[in-house]
């Protein structure tokens, strides 16, 4: 094998209801993903060792064992030599192509541990299911998991216990991104510090009904995220900014743990509201339609 390349999506969470942090510090949550069509590339080659390089957006990230994609290749490393499976010295040279905003609340990175879980493993002809990635994934980030998976999925645990959801329509988001990034720690920690006494996370099963049944109304009327009001805390504009296309009547989430702003529409609606939008706020202003695949090989050779 000489070149793998792989794409993996970018979400958002419809509902992203958070519970107060378990004793590893990370906190409970009940959520549901949906994977967009914004994809980074993954492309690997052999090489001696790992390495990474990045082009497209974040080409200012660091490279070195820091980025969660050379993680998920030395977790991969250190995996098939505890099972034994490929006892000779493997590397790569993985090459990112990034098209998901960067700290943007859509889970760029996880995307980037995604793919090139299932690149190497590829590449280097180890033959792990997706059962098994998702577990060496989960280790890398909570997000990683639903990368592999895509589509539609409910999430419990830290987010990386998964079960599928089957929509009854497509819907689309524009999404307003911003250039500063928001850190995911740093809003759990203000979520801690305005909700002391928190227990478990709230439930997402109307929104989940909402979405194998209902309307495309219905499951706007349903979006929730409990790092809102935190994200908006640490950023104030983000708050006024959500208000202001609230008060024009859209459905608007904060995206993971933010400053992307998602506002949820119909398809046939989306373009349209993407233009008037971006008449009057001064971001770069994306649509996108899901649910989408997850990670997927589009080139082995
Ligand atoms: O799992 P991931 O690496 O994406 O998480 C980044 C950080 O976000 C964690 O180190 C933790 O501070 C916080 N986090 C959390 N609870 C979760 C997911 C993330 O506290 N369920």
């Amino acid at each position: 094998m000489q070149r793998v390349l792989v794409s993996a999506p970018a979400k958002v969470n419809l509902a992203l209801r958070v519970g107060g942090p378990r004793p590893d510090g990370f906190h409970p949550l009940d959520t549901v993903f949906e994977a967009l069509d914004i994809f980074d590339d993954v492309e690997v080659t052999p090489a001696p060792a790992l390495s990474v390089s990045i082009t497209g957006l974040g080409e200012d990230l660091p490279t070195d064992d820091t980025n969660l994609a050379m993680r998920a290749g030395r977790a991969l490393l250190e995996y098939t030599r505890a099972a034994s499976t490929h006892p000779a010295e493997l590397g790569a040279h993985i090459r990112i192509t990034k098209r998901i905003p960067v700290a943007g609340g859509m889970a760029g990175g996880s995307a980037d541990a995604a793919a090139t879980l299932l690149a190497l493993n590829e590449l280097w002809e180890l033959g792990l299911g997706r059962e098994e990635l998702m577990r060496i994934g989960a280790d890398l980030g909570s997000d990683v998991p639903f990368a592999l998976v895509g589509g539609l999925a409910h999430g419990v645990g830290r987010g990386e216990e998964l079960a599928p959801l089957h929509p009854n329509a497509m819907h689309a988001w524009v999404l307003l991104t911003r250039e500063r990034g928001l850190s995911t720690p740093a809003v759990f920690r203000q979520f801690d510090a305005m909700h002391p006494d928190a227990g478990a996370p709230a439930d997402t099963a109307a929104l989940r009904r909402a979405l194998e049944q209902g309307s495309v109304d219905d499951v706007g009327a349903l979006l929730a995220n409990d790092l809102q009001a935190p994200a908006c805390q640490l950023r104030p504009e983000i708050g006024a900014e959500i208000g202001l296309i609230e008060e024009a009547g859209h459905r608007v989430v904060l995206s993971g743990s933010g400053p992307t702003i998602a506002v949820f529409t119909a398809p046939e609606q989306a373009e349209e509201l993407a233009a008037q939008l971006r008449a009057d706020f001064p971001y770069d202003i994306h649509v996108a339609y899901g649910p989408s695949a997850g990670a997927h090989i589009r080139a082995a050779e």
